[in-house]
């Protein structure tokens, strides 16, 4: 089952990033063992700890050793230390140049509720039940990267959306929706932003000429809010612009119970990808070794996946994973008495070894 080396990207960051970073380096050397999978992880220098050590948030070295990686694989950047810091040189900034720097136009943020986690959602369970979806958001236009300025008194950030953009991410949700239920819900604020009147006329454009079979309903991004929390499982993949699906993404992480459950992968239109966990790095519990590492681990999942076409192993990394939650296997964001991070990266190994052995004396 073996083959060539994959090449991944470390990027551990800051706060937790390096804790739930480690994780995934040991369920890596697992699935090596388990899998025949042979990775060869190249560490690299990121925000704010790049700041420190190189004086830039992505250093020249970060990228050109992501130009010769199948993947990325990034913890967390972030630190009150760094609040003060000129725009360039925040740790966020390294997060965002390495987004346009390699086209990571697709930024999946998938949203699946398991039964053994719905008590720690603040939604009523019966609400949680078949909660399966997929935000599909424009991660490298918008107001994220318009032009910028302020003065004392005033500021402003454009809000630019290109036809092409538009088109690309809405491909990228359309073929996620064929695999899927065949429905997207495209989310705007179409009645008062003319950024979201071009995203209607394109994407739908788009889809009536070369997706049959794939429908497309509009909502507006307030109304989104609020039917994410009343009715989320009537959502199957739902595709808006960068800042919306910023918020709504946090937002739909409260369905699962925490921000330290949500996997996300930044896709471009070849193979690299970045993958992180959608949380931040909590500086609050950093260095405690309290960190839940099942975001990360799901990320490694989706790499798995998407960059190094290797889907057995993500749906064993998965399954182990899914086993954990059901034996209550839980870090301390979930329940008072949950067990350290690597505790947790211990007892999804565990379970990918128990498979893996299954398996083979089957
Ligand atoms: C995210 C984060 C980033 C974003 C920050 C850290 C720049 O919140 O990935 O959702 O706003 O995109
Ligand atoms: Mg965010």
């Amino acid at each position: 089952m073996s083959d060539s080396a994959f090449r991944v990207v470390g990027l551990p960051g800051d706060g937790i990033g390096p804790e739930v970073y480690a994780s995934a380096c040991r369920v890596l050397a697992v699935l090596q063992e388990t899998h025949g999978l042979r990775i060869e992880l190249d560490e690299q220098l990121i925000g704010g700890a790049a700041v420190d050590a190189a004086g830039d948030p992505l250093p020249q070295a970060t990228i050109d050793a992501c130009r010769r990686a199948d993947a990325a694989l990034l913890g967390a950047v972030g630190g009150p230390q760094w609040d003060g810091n000129p725009a360039e040189l925040r740790p966020e900034k390294g997060l965002l140049r390495i987004r346009a720097e390699f086209n990571l136009f697709c930024n999946l943020r998938p949203i699946v509720t398991h039964p053994a986690l719905h008590a720690f959602s603040p939604l009523r369970p019966e609400r949680l039940r078949n909660v399966d979806l997929m935000i599909v958001r424009e991660l490298t236009g918008g107001s994220y990267f318009g032009k910028k300025w302020r003065d004392a008194g005033q500021a402003e950030d454009v809000c630019r959306y290109t036809a092409p953009e538009i088109e690309r991410v809405t491909r990228a949700a359309a073929r996620i929706a064929q695999r899927r239920s065949k429905r997207i819900t495209l989310v705007d604020k179409a009645n008062v932003l003319e950024t979201s009147r071009l995203w209607r006329e394109v994407a739908h454009r788009v889809i009536a000429a070369e997706f049959p079979g794939v429908t497309m309903e509009n909502m507006y991004v307030d109304a989104a809010a609020m039917h994410l929390l009343t009715r989320p499982a009537d959502f199957d993949v739902l595709l808006t612009e960068n800042l919306f699906g910023d918020i709504l993404s946090d937002e739909a992480s409260m369905l699962c119970g925490s921000m330290g459950l949500l996997p996300s992968a930044s896709l471009n239109e070849e193979r690299f990808g970045l993958y992180e966990p959608v949380h931040g790095s909590a500086p609050d519990i950093a260095g405690q070794g309290i960190a839940n590492p099942y975001a990360m681990l799901l990320s490694v999942a989706m790499m798995l996946r998407h960059s190094l076409d290797r889907p057995a192993a993500a749906d064993a990394l998965e399954s182990a994973i899914y086993r954990c939650w059901s034996d209550g296997v839980l870090t301390r964001d979930l329940r008072a008495d949950g067990l350290g991070t690597e505790a947790v990266t211990e007892a999804v190994c565990e379970r990918l070894h128990g498979a893996a052995s299954a398996q083979t004396t089957a």
